[in-house]
């Protein structure tokens, strides 16, 4: 099948501006989720790279009104309007990372999210370990934080160290998947590690 060419007002994009979605990606963590059946109603949720708050509409949904969700992005995120959700302004590469997010909401998590992207500088080697190490933030907080049984969601670009990666997450979760998701742009290298039933 033919690669779609990138086009800013996709049918994506057409699609979340209809439904009050703030962002396109919203779609992907919706295929993501119907298709591991990744959350559950009451579940406490941690979105990383959360802004400006496609994922975190979609996981509120999710979770219900009983849910947790935490959304974090060096960016500010709009008001949810929900009570059930908290947002920070916090770097994941900062050297206090987990202490923050600790403070900000305390106890064990279910489910572990990452949609973290680098700014991309176009030298793929680089813009490949970037991304690798903002995913592998992700793990360390699904490796401390995740019940067991829990799952996790990362974006990668792929390439450079993916498969000690994938190798990472199959030594932490019993079944780990790989997704492109139907909203990703044509030209993208981007994709989804799924890790299911933290071990
Ligand atoms: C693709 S966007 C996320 C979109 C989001 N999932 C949504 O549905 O609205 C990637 C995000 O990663 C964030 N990000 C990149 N590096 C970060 C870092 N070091 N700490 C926190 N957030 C970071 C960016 O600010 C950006 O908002």
């Amino acid at each position: 099948m033919a690669k779609r060419p990138y086009q800013p007002k996709d049918y994506f994009f057409r699609k979340a501006k209809e439904e009050g979605l703030r962002a396109r990606s919203a779609f992907k963590i919706d295929e993501i989720a119907r298709r591991f059946t990744i959350f559950k109603k009451g579940q406490t949720v941690i979105d990383l790279g959360a802004a400006p708050g496609g994922f975190l509409q979609i996981i509120l949904n999710e979770v219900g009104p009983t849910g947790h969700v935490v959304g974090v992005d060096l960016a500010a995120i709009k008001s949810l309007g929900r009570p059930n959700v908290k947002t920070a302004v916090m770097d994941v590469l900062a050297d206090d990372f987990a202490k923050q997010l600790e403070a900000l909401h305390p106890g064990p998590v279910d489910v572990v999210v990452s949609d973290l992207a680098p700014k991309t500088t176009g030298v793929k080697d680089v813009d490949e370990a970037r991304s690798l190490r903002l995913a592998g933030i992700a793990l360390d907080v699904a490796r401390v934080r995740g019940v067991q049984g829990g799952h996790f969601i990362a974006k990668l670009f792929m390439g450079g160290d993916f498969e000690q990666f994938r190798t990472d997450l199959r030594a932490l979760f019993s079944d780990v998947k790989v997704v492109r998701p139907e909203a990703t742009r044509g030209a993208s290298m981007e994709i989804y590690l799924v890790g299911l039933k933290k071990r």
